[in-house]
């Protein structure tokens, strides 16, 4: 089966009430881990890479890992640039096999985002990729860019319809409370969830994203500030607010920083354990098992996607 894109998927989620995990890779023991956990659990899959991410591996090392993913998983799974800023960013990815892109116009201005957002769609949809947009805007750190909490903003769900239409969008990213990174909530955690439930009602039947959905396991945390790290005060979305979500019309939970510390907590207990390893093998090999136990825990527990491929 060669790489989808999420039409199918997301239908079969909103329908079922469940939601694809999409997950960020940065390297092969991440992406063997996501692929891991997603074939025991017969569970469609949504590999993304930011900016960042191509930066770092070089998108034609992530492309034919993921690759390789397809191939010896045989898995529905989907290729996609997450926060792509730029048409020409989009469109280096469309044309380079990705099968799904976002356009982050979030941004700018309502108008700009449309116009914006639509160019990518027009050239995506003629070579047969689908768009993901955002409208509003989540607080948090991607890239090199920190968005502060006095300058997010909650989606209005006033401007969804005409957004949705005048783009020709396939899926939309909404701020209803959730941002990136470890550091979510201040105080107690809470999700406007009267947005999404309007939003849903506005766009009955269409695919809505949640970003920003890492819920920062504290046993992770734990490991990390007992070996020397320093997290203090690191906090996620709670699980059952993401279940909510998921049975809801969120077909696609976004999950990157929950794999960090994944594997930040598992290399720090290693050394602190081996101090004499060397052998990358050592320490990174553990690394894929915990980012596998997590996507694992997801898909079942979580997103609900499990024997949905
Ligand atoms: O949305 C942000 C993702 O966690 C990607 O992070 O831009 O540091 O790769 P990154
Ligand atoms: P987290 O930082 O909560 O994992 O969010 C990731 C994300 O939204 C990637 O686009
Ligand atoms: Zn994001």
């Amino acid at each position: 089966m060669p790489l989808v894109t999420t039409t199918e998927m997301f239908k079969k989620a909103y329908d079922g009430g469940y939601a694809i995990g999409a997950f960020n890779v940065n390297n092969m023991e991440i992406i063997q881990g996501i692929v891991e956990a997603a074939t025991i659990e017969n569970a469609p899959l949504i590999l993304q890479v930011s900016a960042g991410a191509r930066k770092y591996a070089n998108t034609v090392y992530l492309k034919k890992m993921v690759e390789a993913a397809v191939e010896t998983s045989g898995l529905p799974i989907c290729l996609h640039l997450d926060h792509g800023d730029s048409f020409e960013l989009c469109k280096d990815c469309v044309d380079s096999g990705f099968t799904s892109v976002m356009i982050d116009a979030s941004s700018h201005s309502f108008t700009e985002n449309i116009s914006i957002t639509r160019k990518v769609v027009e050239y995506a949809h003629d070579h047969g990729v689908v768009v993901e947009a955002e409208l509003g805007k989540l607080a948090g750190i991607e890239d090199a860019v920190k968005v502060d909490a006095k300058d997010a903003s909650y989606t209005d769900p006033d401007q969804v319809q005409e957004f949705v239409e005048k783009t020709g969008v396939d899926s939309l990213a909404i701020a209803i409370g959730t941002s990136h990174g470890a550091f979510k909530f201040k105080g107690q955690p809470r999700l406007r969830f009267d947005i999404l439930e309007e939003v849903g009602k506005r766009l009955p039947g269409f695919p809505i994203v949640l970003h920003g959905a890492s819920s920062v396991p504290q046993e992770y945390v734990k490991i990390i500030n007992q070996y020397g790290g320093n997290m203090p005060g690191a906090q996620g979305v709670p699980e059952d607010m993401l279940r909510k979500a998921a049975s809801m019309a969120v077909c696609k939970i976004n999950i990157d920083s929950d794999l960090r510390l994944a594997v930040t907590a598992t290399i720090r207990e290693h050394f602190a354990l081996n101090p004499s390893h060397f052998d990358p093998r050592q320490y990174l090999g553990p690394a894929r098992d915990a980012v596998r136990a997590v996507v694992r825990h997801k898909i079942v527990d979580v997103l609900g996607c499990n024997g949905k491929a």
